[in-house]
């Protein structure tokens, strides 16, 4: 079984990626609505509550978790990983060496949250991998909450999306890395507004969900883990909040 979690509902958009490559997994997804956002919490309030998730995904049977969770990634994984040897935890990575490779302006933009963006694990990624491009950075301002509430185009989700990428295009960024799982569901509107903002200046936007998919399937292998079920698929849906708002949002976001 592979456990999956997230503040909420954006981990949702590392799960699609997953389940192209592993359709028939059972999966345990655990949304942590009743705590979310994890953006602005700091790093012990973030690592209490994925050692609280990392029990309950172990007791329920998981063998390998998913932190799908860019936030969570930078300030819990290291511990996570200490303090559980026998799991292999697999965390988000904000693309920043794929975005320095593909740049033509050699100007990337990155949107994620604050926790994410002070985390020495982004600096890090950021100083190693692309030490000649310059990185602009901004966080997706209420795009978490647009997602928790299912709102993923309109008039509310462009003028939200546009006061935090304007600042990018504005700054000649070619190539935005997406740094917060949530805002994959906002990408047509990310693409829309920069239109907006600057006709005819394509933007190319990169998501790691995809790569972590590959990187699952690796580490799966190499611990031999099996890579279906015997039952196909299956996904069991669990929160610290309402149970129902996040079954209508994974009906919408699948
Ligand atoms: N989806 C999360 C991330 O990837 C966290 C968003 C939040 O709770 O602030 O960073």
């Amino acid at each position: 079984m592979i456990g999956i979690f997230d503040s909420g509902a954006g981990g949702l958009s590392v799960f699609k990626e997953i389940r192209k490559i592993l359709p028939d997994h059972h999966y345990i997804y655990y949304s942590d609505s009743a705590h979310c956002p994890y953006g602005e919490k700091t790093r012990d309030y973030i690592i209490t509550r994925a050692r609280t998730i990392t029990d309950f995904l172990i007791d329920k049977g998981a063998e390998i978790i998913v932190v799908a969770c860019n936030t969570a990634t930078a300030a819990a994984i290291s511990t996570l990983r200490k303090e559980y040897p026998h799991i292999p935890f697999i965390g988000m990575e904000p693309a920043v060496k794929p975005a320095a490779m593909q740049t033509r302006t050699g100007i990337i933009g990155v949107l994620a949250t604050a926790g994410t963006l002070k985390a020495e694990k982004y600096i890090g990624t950021k100083d190693r991998f692309a030490p000649d491009a310059e990185v602009v950075e901004h966080t997706g301002d209420g795009f978490v909450e647009l997602v928790e509430q299912g709102c993923i185009s309109g008039e509310e989700a462009e003028n939200t999306v546009r006061k935090s990428i304007a600042p990018l295009i504005e700054a000649g960024a070619d190539t935005i890395v997406l740094g917060c799982t949530h805002y994959p569901f906002l990408t047509e509107v990310i693409k829309k507004v920069a239109e907006e903002i600057k006709p005819g200046h394509s933007i190319n936007i990169i998501d790691p969900a995809p790569a972590v998919a590959r990187h699952l399937l690796t580490v799966m292998a190499e611990r031999d883990i099996a890579t279906n079920s015997p039952e196909g698929f299956n996904i069991e849906l669990h929160t610290s909040g309402d149970i129902e708002k996040l079954k209508s949002l994974y009906g919408k976001l699948k």
